[in-house]
């Protein structure tokens, strides 16, 4: 297993996993399939100063996928990155998810950011249990602000300190 930055040539394969955690999941709050051009101008946004996508790869498969960018958009807040990560369906629960983590967190650090937020659906165990391992700390749960598959949803913030 490899981790590394994410190319063009990982884009189909992120673009599977990334649909399917839309169809299945409450992991990300749509309905509506992404592209493979849309795909392609998040990575080109990732790639940006103060952004960064990375792989898990075993030769030419994409086994998972994570990101930093931006927690929000003005300045004061340029310290600050919200991450994001996404495992392979058929490869959780093999240490990829914080083997991944462990590579966003190491690169954010280097690159002088102060903070990581996590914003986690309040039920992905799985996803908040990761973070939890990793020293990010319950930063509070906004209820109801999301609705997907006929139910609300509520939003848990996680936080890490990264200096
Ligand atoms: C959440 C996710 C990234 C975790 O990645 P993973 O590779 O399965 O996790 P790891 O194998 O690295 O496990 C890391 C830790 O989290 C725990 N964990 C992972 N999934 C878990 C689950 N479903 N329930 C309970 N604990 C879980 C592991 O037990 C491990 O902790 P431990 O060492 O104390 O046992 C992955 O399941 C995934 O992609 N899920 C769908 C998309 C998603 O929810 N992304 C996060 C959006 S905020």
């Amino acid at each position: 297993m490899q981790i590394r930055p994410a190319v063009d040539d990982d884009l189909p394969q992120i673009l599977v996993i990334h649909n399917h955690a839309i169809r299945e999941s409450t992991a990300i709050w749509t309905d509506t399939l992404a592209t493979l051009s849309e795909r392609r101008r998040w990575l080109d946004q990732h790639r940006t100063a103060g952004q960064l996508a990375i792989v898990a790869t075993d030769g030419d498969e994409v086994l998972g996928y994570a990101t930093y960018g931006p927690w929000r958009a003005k300045e004061g807040y340029r310290f600050t990155v919200e991450n994001s990560v996404y495992v392979r369906d058929d490869r959780t629960g093999q240490g990829l998810g914080q083997a991944l983590m462990l590579a966003l967190i190491s690169a954010a650090r280097d690159a002088g950011f102060h903070v990581m937020i996590a914003a986690i659906e309040a039920g992905n165990l799985g996803s908040i249990r990761l973070h939890e391992r990793l020293g990010f700390v319950d930063a509070g749960t906004v209820r109801g602000v999301g609705y997907k598959f006929d139910r609300w949803l509520d939003l848990t913030h996680m936080r890490l300190e990264l200096e």
